[in-house]
């Protein structure tokens, strides 16, 4: 813990922090929204359709930047009509509201009209992370029941291998850009087809607030990813917290770079900018540090919402860089996902004049919750302080509250409105989160200072955060054992320098083997294919023996103390 202070710069949407605790309520936050004043409920209605019947009907809503720097826009009207047409379209197959919707696709404009189309029909859309490989879209369809995928021709073509086993998929979708997008699959219907033969009107179905607009599917450290379900109600801290942490209005051009597969892409990267009538950009190619500053500069963005380890990549690539281009156009910069260090606060402050704003949420808690605000002084290395209405707290087992610099549980009181609303068909996963009485439990230790600022110490579990994505190991030792030179592994969180933690696998090979590094890299590398081009652990280390309770679970704690020369703590459950 720094002690260091970079103080406020500008007062913010918000004005004054301590005064909008004690004044807020969610209450007073939704009467903003349509619905309070006899509108449909429903958060593609919020985001789309009231403003292309306001005066934003012609204003810009995506400024979309391809891989090869090709740029296409899109109004508020425009995104009506298409996704209108989509809900039709889907509509004209079978779908209807509740059905799950895939969408599994790069960064192209239909990902986001087909996201917000489904979700007008009152289905629930769930963006695939386009670097996700045939074995994780087969569980999380297969988990979900979904019928309907949506994608492109050569990631559909990745998945083949196990189409026959996708249960009761139905429709797949298919966006074909291309001259060389091929033939159609067997339940195969094409997409531009469709849009074009369906109705540019569409009356968006009315919801509850807690029916589900979005899954995402997310890790934890034992067994599969799992659905992690949020309601349309989640629209009310999105549009709150997009006011006031990420200091949106009206005139800005916001880029959030994060993909739509994961929360922060979904909540920040299409429904709160909306939420405010924001146009905002979105890059469909590959990080690069030229190409990211140009963005910057080229669309005039002001407010850029991004995450440690691309900033740390940034900062790597050197300030010469920076000086080649013009940033006198951004205002606000904000990060999530994984630990800010200080030193890259410090070294945003150098090169963009800007502060850095951290902010903590997960998955499960929809939005923002714990976060630095412009009004608020930055103690670099904390994440800040909860959201007003937000309560927070550190805690111990029974659910006492801990005093001011004591490392407990980082837990929160429930009843915040984008808490998830379920773990899709696991109640008691989900039952897990509320075990202490009173509170919902992230699964990060941290504490609190006396000044009220929270820092975040590491998680409670075996979850590993790498180049920002959630990862369990369990899944990535599921994929280690059906290699077939693998007998048994054990995966980690090993701490590095860019990217937060990296992979690291210690592997007990089968009879008849022979450790190499041609091995390894054949072993990442089927793990990579099959998995995601993110899960594949980046160091591995053959050895004879795992650690293991008496009841043969492998003990990733004390893979993890030996690996980083710590005391290794009770070994009381290990077996001899
Ligand atoms: O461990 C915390 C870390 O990311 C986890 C949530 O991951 P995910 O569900 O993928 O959501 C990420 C984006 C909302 C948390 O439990 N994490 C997130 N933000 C921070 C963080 N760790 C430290 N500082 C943060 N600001």
């Amino acid at each position: 813990m720094s002690s260091d202070l970079i103080r406020a710069e500008s007062k913010g949407n918000m004005q004054d922090f301590e005064k909008a605790c004690k004044d807020f309520t969610w209450a007073q936050v939704e009467k903003e929204f349509d619905w309070s004043n006899g509108g449909v409920y429903n958060v593609a209605h919020e985001i789309i359709d009231r403003h292309a019947v306001s005066w934003r009907k012609n204003k810009i809503a995506l400024y979309w930047i391809g891989p090869a720097n090709e740029e296409s826009k899109f109004t508020f009207g425009e995104m009506k009509n298409l996704t209108n047409r989509f809900a039709n379209a889907l509509t004209d197959v079978g779908a209807k509201k509740g059905d799950r919707v895939f969408i599994y696709m790069d960064r192209l404009p239909e990902l986001y009209i087909s996201t917000v189309g489904a979700m007008k029909l009152g289905a629930v859309s769930s963006p695939l992370f386009s670097a996700l490989g045939p074995e994780a879209v087969k569980d999380r369809v297969l988990d979900a029941g979904a019928k309907f995928l949506i994608t492109q021709p050569y990631l559909y073509k990745r998945i083949e291998p196990v189409a026959d086993d996708l249960g009761e998929l139905s429709h797949i979708i298919m966006v074909r850009n291309g001259p060389d997008d091929g033939v159609l699959p067997e339940k195969g219907t094409d997409y531009h087809a469709m849009m074009n033969a369906a109705s540019d009107r569409f009356e968006t179905v009315n919801m509850a607030p807690a029916d589900p607009y979005v899954v995402h599917y997310t890790s934890g450290s034992t067994g599969k990813p799992k659905g992690v379900i949020l309601g349309h109600k989640a629209m009310i801290q999105e549009y709150v917290t997009t006011k006031w942490v990420l200091d949106l209005r009206e005139e800005d051009t916001y880029w959030c770079t994060a993909d739509p597969g994961w929360v922060t892409g979904t909540s920040y990267g299409i429904v709160g900018p909306w939420l405010l009538g924001t146009s905002m950009v979105t890059f469909a190619g590959r990080f690069d540090p030229r190409t990211w500053y140009s963005i910057i500069e080229r669309h005039g963005v002001t407010v850029w919402y991004t995450a440690p380890t691309a900033l740390r990549m940034l900062m790597k690539a050197g300030n010469e860089v920076v000086k080649e281009y013009d940033f006198s156009k951004l205002r606000h910069i904000c990060s999530v996902g994984e630990p800010l260090n200080a030193p890259v606060i410090h070294w945003g402050k150098e090169v963009f004049g800007k502060r850095i704003h951290d902010t903590w949420w997960q998955t499960e808690t929809g939005a923002q919750m714990i976060c630095n605000y412009p009004s608020m002084d930055i103690k670099p290395g904390s994440m800040g302080k909860p959201f007003p209405g937000v309560v927070a707290g550190i805690v111990d087992e029974d659910g006492k509250e801990l005093p001011p610099m004591t490392q407990g549980m980082l837990a929160i009181r429930p009843g915040w409105p984008s808490m998830m609303v379920s773990i899709w068909r696991n109640a008691p996963k989900f039952r897990e989160y509320f075990r202490v009485p009173g509170w919902f439990v992230s699964g990060d230790n941290a504490f609190m200072d006396k000044d009220g600022y929270y820092w975040f110490i590491g998680r409670a579990d075996d979850v590993i955060k790498t180049s920002g994505e959630r990862i369990g190991p369990f899944e990535v030792e599921s994929a280690l054992v059906e290699h077939p030179a693998v007998a048994e592994a054990g995966v980690i969180g090993k701490p590095d320098e860019v990217r937060g933690e990296i992979i690291k696998a210690f592997v007990i090979l089968r009879d008849g083997f022979t450790p190499s590094e041609k091995l390894k890299v054949e072993i990442s590398d089927f793990v990579k294919a099959k998995l995601s081009a993110f899960a594949n652990p980046r160091e591995i280390e053959f050895v004879d023996k795992l650690p293991k309770t008496r009841s043969g679970k492998i003990m990733r704690r004390v893979l993890k103390a030996r690996e980083l020369g710590l005391e290794v703590g009770d070994l009381n459950t290990m077996e001899e």
